[in-house]
């Protein structure tokens, strides 16, 4: 599927999605989240794709927000369908069977940092700028911002970012947790294919099931979320990947997982 706003890539079991509008800094407007909406569909029917990576065209931007020329023209109906419509597609992110990482090259502001938080982690290289500008704009998070940046990097830091709309280098948010590891400009995407690659010989069937059950435990108690990992494990041993996995072990070669959950 070819695509105006997006470019979708597939490499063995790796896929690439880069936020392709380079001239607005990859800003998000309603057609680019419908793109990105079809190729998540598309990425999800992909049975032999066992990874994607997000990132931004260019060296400047991962995505500068949401498209400010188009937030502009909104009523207060029109942008509560827009934040919608940008939920709804972040939130396809979390839902995807397979691991997501945000490869963030350059400035992810409002709507490009809300992207990246909906992804399982942040790989960010050294230019990178994060923040959530939209209170300089009059306005406020719309794609998640307030609720998945606390449950990250904690209430007190998420509203200090929010209320002053400052950005914070890549360096800052690997120290508050935001950002799993920074990389020499140049070198990001080597290094996320190089994390995005190690995955990809993991089993899908227990990659899905760790996803899950780490985010789904987060928004539970203790006690209900070990119930969930309980669950999540008796799937995995009844999956043929299991299977492969501890009989590759005893019989010490690398299990070739086929990605079957098994009768
Ligand atoms: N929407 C639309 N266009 C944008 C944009 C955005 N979010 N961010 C940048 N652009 C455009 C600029 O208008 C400019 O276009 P022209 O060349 O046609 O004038 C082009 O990208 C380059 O941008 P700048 O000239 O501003 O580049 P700079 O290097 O001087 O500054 C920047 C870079 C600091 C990222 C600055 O562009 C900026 O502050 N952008 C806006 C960031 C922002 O406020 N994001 C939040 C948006 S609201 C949101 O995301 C709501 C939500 O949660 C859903």
């Amino acid at each position: 599927m070819t695509y105006q706003h997006i470019l979708c890539e597939t490499n063995a079991a790796i896929s690439t999605i880069t936020f392709n509008r380079p001239k607005a800094l990859n800003a998000l407007n309603s057609e680019l989240l419908d793109e990105l909406s079809r190729a998540l569909d598309e990425i999800a029917q992909n049975e032999t794709v066992k990874v994607l990576v997000l990132t931004g065209a260019g060296d400047k931007a991962f995505v500068a927000g949401a498209d400010i020329s188009e937030l502009a023209t909104f009523n207060s109906l029109e942008a509560k369908l827009f934040s919608k419509k940008g939920h709804d597609t972040f939130n396809r992110l979390p839902g995807l069977p397979i691991p997501v990482i945000a490869a963030v090259n350059g400035y992810a502001l409002g709507g490009g940092s809300e992207v990246a938080l909906a992804c399982d982690f942040i790989y960010a290289s050294e230019n990178a700028m994060f923040g959530l500008p939209e209170i300089n704009l009059g306005i406020m998070p719309g794609f998640g911002g307030t609720q998945r940046l606390p449950r990250l990097i904690g209430k007190n830091m998420a509203k200090e970012m929010i209320f002053t709309g400052k950005m914070i280098s890549a360096v800052e948010a690997k120290q508050i947790g935001l950002v799993n590891k920074v990389c020499p400009a140049g070198t990001l995407m080597e290094e996320v294919l190089k994390t995005a690659n190690i995955i990809a010989q993991k089993g899908k069937v227990s990659l899905r099931a760790a996803k899950q059950t780490v985010d789904n435990g987060m928004n539970v108690d203790l006690l209900s979320g070990c119930a969930m990992e309980m669950d999540g494990f008796a799937l995995c041993l009844a999956s043929d990947d299991s299977k492969e996995g501890t009989r590759a072990f005893l019989e010490k070669r690398k299990p070739e997982f086929k990605g079957r959950l098994g009768k």
